[in-house]
């Protein structure tokens, strides 16, 4: 099942209905990305949005941030996920590959992500990939 990996520049009807499918796999509590809301991310400088096809389909995406502050230009991988369907096939791994590409190409000197113990897969496909765990305490403001 070989991914093409590419980053999403326009919104179609497709990518509405892809992200619409594929978010609830992701999150119970976030509902799926409205137009407006896919528009405003693809055209943000800040991020990227990265779609995995699979014959054709939209099977999987990612996003990477990134952004400049004092000690460098630092990245981050969020919403990662992969169509159910075509989990176990290496399309997380593609997503995170041309993800960690484009970061490496755009100067970023780190890529940081987080993923709950309870994500089995995901925490795998990390490790594998050779993400290593820091130490240091993840802490959150819910605005
Ligand atoms: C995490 C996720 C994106 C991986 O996508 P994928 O296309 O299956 O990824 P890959 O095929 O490249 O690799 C998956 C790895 O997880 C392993 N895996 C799959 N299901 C697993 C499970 N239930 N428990 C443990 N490992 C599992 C696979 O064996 C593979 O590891 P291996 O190659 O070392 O054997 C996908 O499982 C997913 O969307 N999960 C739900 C959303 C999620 O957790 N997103 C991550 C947020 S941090």
């Amino acid at each position: 099942m070989p991914a093409d990996v590419s980053v999403c520049r326009e919104v179609t009807d497709e990518v509405v209905h892809a992200f619409g499918v594929l978010i609830p796999q992701l999150s119970r509590s976030n509902p799926a990305p409205t137009r407006a809301e896919l528009e405003a991310l693809v055209s943000s400088v800040a991020s990227t949005l990265f779609v995995a096809r699979v014959d054709g389909r939209i099977a999987g995406s990612l996003t990477l941030a990134m952004f400049r502050i004092p000690t460098g230009v630092r990245a981050w991988i969020e919403d990662v996920v992969v169509d159910e369907a075509a989990r176990g096939h290496g399309v997380g791994e593609a997503l995170n590959r041309a993800a960690l590409d484009h970061a490496r190409a755009n100067g970023a000197i780190t890529v940081d992500l987080t993923s709950r113990p309870s994500r089995e897969a995901a925490n795998r496909l990390y490790k594998r990939m050779g993400f290593e765990q820091r130490d240091t305490n993840v802490y959150r403001y819910t605005l």
